[in-house]
């Protein structure tokens, strides 16, 4: 049973290696070693999911995630993390890798074996929920999606995201992918070499980030009140440049076909006609959302050029 486990995470693996192998990262060579044994050494609950760490003998961790709820629209939420993790990953954004396990594949810490989940490979370091100063940049909650006043790249987002190189870039990728969750729990700091990864990516494709930094860049170029410092400058100007890459590389039918892709590596089940419309409908809005956001962020880069470049 062991070894048809690692048999068939290794073919999923190289599966997915072989399609997209100019932007994936080598396979952790543990989920290789068909003689090697996971176990789950911790499992939490979160609102949403199961989440399991598991090790192998040689003590490398990985994280097991599934969604609590079985129903098949709820099964997008893994294929959004696959999705946004690897455009983080293909552009060099700080962030796991991210794969599916596919419905009947059996695995250490995955609760149901018939239903999808995803396998993530560990993050060094730990939450910033620890930090003593931690960095503020979640850019919305549940309740403020729908006011755009309230959402996105704020004036306060720009200040807290001026505070350590990485973060402008994680702010540029959270934008672009409508990931309006970057709370302290999904954002992990490595002290050792001072760097910060992104974790979790299921809110992805929820709002038009990049529409609501236009409404905040369009009031602070009429206002003028507050100049913005050397740091928040360069800042504004790393987000722009991470901002264009994914403008550059993921427009939006790149962006559809890699949903598309991992859409049917995920083998979602449409148990009845109810399912297919909800799901169908779903896409549907998330790709709808993507051309939107698409003209939003280029509008957005022209804004804060305009902003930046001094007169
Ligand atoms: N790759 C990882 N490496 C280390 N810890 C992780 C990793 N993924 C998740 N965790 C831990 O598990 C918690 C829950 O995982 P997360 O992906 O955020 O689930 P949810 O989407 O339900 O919030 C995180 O807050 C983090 O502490
Ligand atoms: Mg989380």
């Amino acid at each position: 049973m062991i070894i048809r486990q690692f048999l068939l995470i290794s073919m999923l693996l190289l599966h997915v290696h072989s399609i997209f192998c100019s932007d994936l990262p080598i396979l952790p060579e543990s989920l290789e070693n068909k003689n090697d044994t996971m176990a789950v050494f911790q499992s939490i609950e979160t609102r949403l999911n199961y989440v399991s760490f598991i090790q192998n003998s040689a003590e490398e961790r990985f994280v097991v995630k599934q969604t609590k709820n079985g129903s098949p629209l709820a099964q997008l939420d893994h294929i959004k993390e696959v999705f946004a993790t690897h455009i983080a990953q293909s552009i060099g954004i700080f962030t796991n890798h991210v794969f599916l396990l596919p419905k009947g594949l059996d695995i250490a810490g995955k609760p149901d074996k018939e239903r999808l989940a995803t396998l993530h490979t560990w993050v060094p370091g730990c939450s910033t929920i620890k930090m003593f100063s931690p960095p503020f940049i979640r850019q919305g909650t549940r309740m403020t999606l729908s006011s755009y006043d309230k959402i996105g790249l704020t004036r306060k987002m720009i200040r807290n995201m001026s505070k350590h190189p990485d973060l402008s870039k994680i702010v540029a990728f959270d934008t672009y992918l409508g990931n309006y969750d970057r709370s302290l729990l999904n954002l992990f700091y490595d002290k050792k070499i001072d760097r910060f990864y992104m974790i979790d990516m299921e809110r992805a494709l929820s709002v038009n980030l990049c529409y609501a930094a236009c409404y905040h860049m369009e009031i602070i170029s009429k206002e003028k009140t507050i100049a913005f410092s050397p740091a928040e400058i360069n800042a504004l100007t790393s987000f722009c440049q991470t901002l264009h890459a994914l403008v550059e590389k993921y427009p939006p039918q790149e962006q559809n076909n890699l949903f598309d892709y991992y859409l049917s590596q995920s083998e979602l089940e449409r148990e009845n006609q109810l399912d297919t419309e909800a799901i169908n409908h779903k896409i549907e809005w998330y790709k709808a959302l993507i051309a939107d956001t698409y003209t939003s962020a280029k509008k957005l880069i022209t804004l804060i050029n305009t902003l930046i470049t001094p007169a």
